[in-house]
């Protein structure tokens, strides 16, 4: 296992749309080695997801795991998910207003809208089928590292670009507000023990 590279906003490959993983494909030494890095990366950089792309290998693979998360405190809790081939049906199509942030455009955040409930549909890691219903926090999250294998970043999402923000005066200024705009909507947010 290795802890890699992350591509950053600019690089090319965070802009291709990533190759499906053939079925037969899933159980190979190297898919796996790239599920096992895709881990030991998201860990290192705390990051809630990680798509394949961001470490330049551009296959439809990506992961969800929030566990205590430090970059996103009020997150609820998620297992970590190893997604293949995934595939998003809406079910719900109010949106989550949530700011955001991404490995691969590192220090700023910005305010996207997100459907609040979606059900998964993909291979897990050793490429047996996976469904799941998700909401909020979590169904913007699965949004997001869906997005990567698409080509598209959060940024592509932020309507109103005053929303932009660098993260010290995300925490000063927008954190409370965010938090209090998650509220309001009914999401369910992380209890502080
Ligand atoms: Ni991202």
């Amino acid at each position: 296992m290795a802890i890699r590279k992350v591509a950053v906003m600019g690089h090319p490959v965070l802009r291709q749309v990533s190759e499906t993983v053939a079925p037969g494909e899933v159980d190979t030494q190297r898919i796996q080695r790239l599920i096992d890095d895709l881990i030991e990366t998201a860990h290192e950089y705390d990051g809630a997801g990680i798509a394949s792309p961001q470490i330049y290998e551009p296959l439809r693979i990506c992961l969800i795991e929030i566990r205590d998360n430090p970059r996103y405190p009020h997150f609820p809790n998620v297992p970590l998910t190893i997604l293949v081939n995934p595939k998003i049906t809406v079910l719900n199509d109010d949106k989550l207003p949530k700011y955001e942030g991404c490995l691969s455009v590192p220090g700023i955040r910005g305010l996207v809208h997100r459907s609040r409930g979606i059900r998964v549909d993909a291979l897990d890691r050793h490429g047996e089928p996976l469904s799941f219903q998700a909401r909020d926090l979590h169904a913007a999250t699965v949004q997001h590292e869906l997005d990567h294998l698409d080509g598209k970043l959060f940024v592509d999402n932020v309507t109103d670009t005053r929303t932009l923000t660098f993260i010290p005066e995300y925490d000063r200024y927008w954190h409370k507000k965010g938090i209090e705009m998650l509220e309001a909507a009914g999401a369910e947010l992380r209890k502080k023990s």
